[in-house]
């Protein structure tokens, strides 16, 4: 069952609910480490970071639930600081246990995450945050080891946009002595939601979604309970199903000024789109205009919808020219569409789409990474014929039931 077998042509029609976001939930279950006792978590989606970031925190001697779709998170006082290597290499977001652990035991010994399919990842930012927090760092034999007795608030400047570095820092510097100051902090709405559950839990933070974010240490926090933020990717991701089949679908419970920027390219490209408060309805068009894109952090066009993008862009009217400034090796999906009749020519961090209505055959392609999967799955469901998608398991790594929703819709699709 390691393939998804899409049978395209079949236009998408109806209304699905967007999922709880991954990129929200992950941090915020890494941040009841810092109070220990029994912390509720609702909307959580159940996917396969999930399950991983659950084995971490059972690794650090806490314990994990669901009670129907309620997830639960009962934290203890690990019997170890470590999270192995063997964990971490399946999840590079395991890395965000370095914050809490560290503020609230003031030890944590973290394997290097390690590169991905998409780029080298690295986190000396987050390293260079912990140590501006007083905290004493070694590398060692493939793990990073944070120790410090109390951590101390400062004003500390991030060289560059990192979701996870501002949010391993929002993490440490709740329990820390002090105020602290992110300058340069990420603005995405994940950080958003990690905030408030930290402020749920009695911490004292302000400035959250915008680039300086304060902290105003506390002693203490406890658990809490918190409703998991809509994935604002996986919304754009249906919405572009709908779209690049053709039909006309409305994604629910997600706001629109959550994915704007992709809302926006598609009606520069011709869609038409209904926008209340809570949903996005795409409308049937039948032909759509290259538009240019390039990715930049939260406002602006996320990474993370780049590949569905070029998906839609690839049976577009003309040219379109997208540009990904995030990580520098994210165009895996290119050669994948290419096999599939795309003309695509990518080039560094610039890749050259002629787009061309119809050009899409089914066939056999390769996923290589979570939004590579997704990318090549929409080329599917446009493409004539049959399109058999490998590595499927990349897929659920980052999205809930995903053929199940477009099967709602009128997908032909399934697993072989
Ligand atoms: C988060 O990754 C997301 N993952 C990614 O989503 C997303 O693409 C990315 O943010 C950008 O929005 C989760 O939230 C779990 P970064 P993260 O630190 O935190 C460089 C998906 O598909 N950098 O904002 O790892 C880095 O190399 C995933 O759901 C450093 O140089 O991203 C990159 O070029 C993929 N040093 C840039 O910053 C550091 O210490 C942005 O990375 C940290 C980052």
């Amino acid at each position: 069952m390691d393939k998804m077998i899409v049978q395209g042509g079949h236009q998408l029609n109806g209304s699905v609910r967007v999922s709880g976001a991954k990129n929200a939930a992950l941090p915020i279950l890494f941040s009841a480490l810092l109070a220990e006792g029994k912390h509720c978590f609702r909307n959580v989606p159940k996917l396969k970071d999930i399950d991983s970031t659950a084995s971490l925190l059972e690794s650090l001697g806490c314990e994990t639930s669901w009670e129907q779709d309620t997830f639960y998170v009962h934290v203890k006082k690990p019997k170890s600081f470590e999270a192995h290597y063997d964990l971490v290499r399946k999840m590079r977001a395991s890395f965000l246990c370095m914050g809490p652990l560290l503020a609230k035991y003031g030890e944590a010994v973290v394997s290097l995450p390690g590169g991905c399919a998409i780029g080298a990842r690295p986190i000396n930012l987050h390293l260079e945050a912990m140590k501006a927090l007083g905290a004493e760092i070694t590398l060692n034999e493939g793990y990073a080891k944070a120790s410090a007795k109390k951590l101390k608030g400062v004003p500390f400047l991030f060289e560059t946009s990192t979701v996870g570095g501002t949010e391993n820092m929002l993490m440490a510097a709740a329990l820390a002595d002090g105020e602290t100051i992110i300058e340069n902090a990420a603005k995405e709405p994940e950080i958003v939601d990690l905030a408030n559950y930290l402020n749920a839990m009695g911490a004292k933070i302000t400035g959250h979604g915008t680039s300086i974010i304060r902290i105003e240490g506390v002693e203490q926090l406890k658990p809490a309970e918190h409703t998991i933020m809509p994935d604002r990717i996986e919304a754009g991701t249906l919405l572009i199903a709908g779209a690049i089949t053709g039909g006309e679908v409305q994604v629910r419970g997600c706001s629109p000024l959550l994915y704007e920027s992709l809302i926006y390219k598609m009606q520069e490209s011709g869609f038409k789109c209904t926008v209340t408060q809570d949903d996005v309805t795409i409308h049937p068009c039948a032909s759509w205009v290259g538009v240019d894109v390039t990715t930049a952090p939260y406002p602006l066009f996320p990474t993370d919808l780049q590949a569905q993008y070029m998906s839609l862009m690839a049976i577009a009217q003309g040219t379109s020219v997208i540009t990904e400034t995030v990580f520098e090796n994210r165009f895996m999906h290119v050669q994948e569409l290419v096999r599939l009749g795309a003309d695509i020519t990518p080039k560094s961090r610039v890749a050259v789409v002629r787009g061309k209505p119809k050009a899409l055959k089914g066939a056999p392609v390769m996923a290589t990474d979570l939004r590579a999967s997704a990318s090549l799955v929409l080329a599917g469901l446009a493409a004539q014929g049959e399109t058999s998608v490998g590595r499927i398991y990349h897929l659920d790594r980052g999205y809930e039931k995903l053929e199940e929703k477009l099967i709602s819709l009128g997908a032909k699709i399934g697993r072989q």
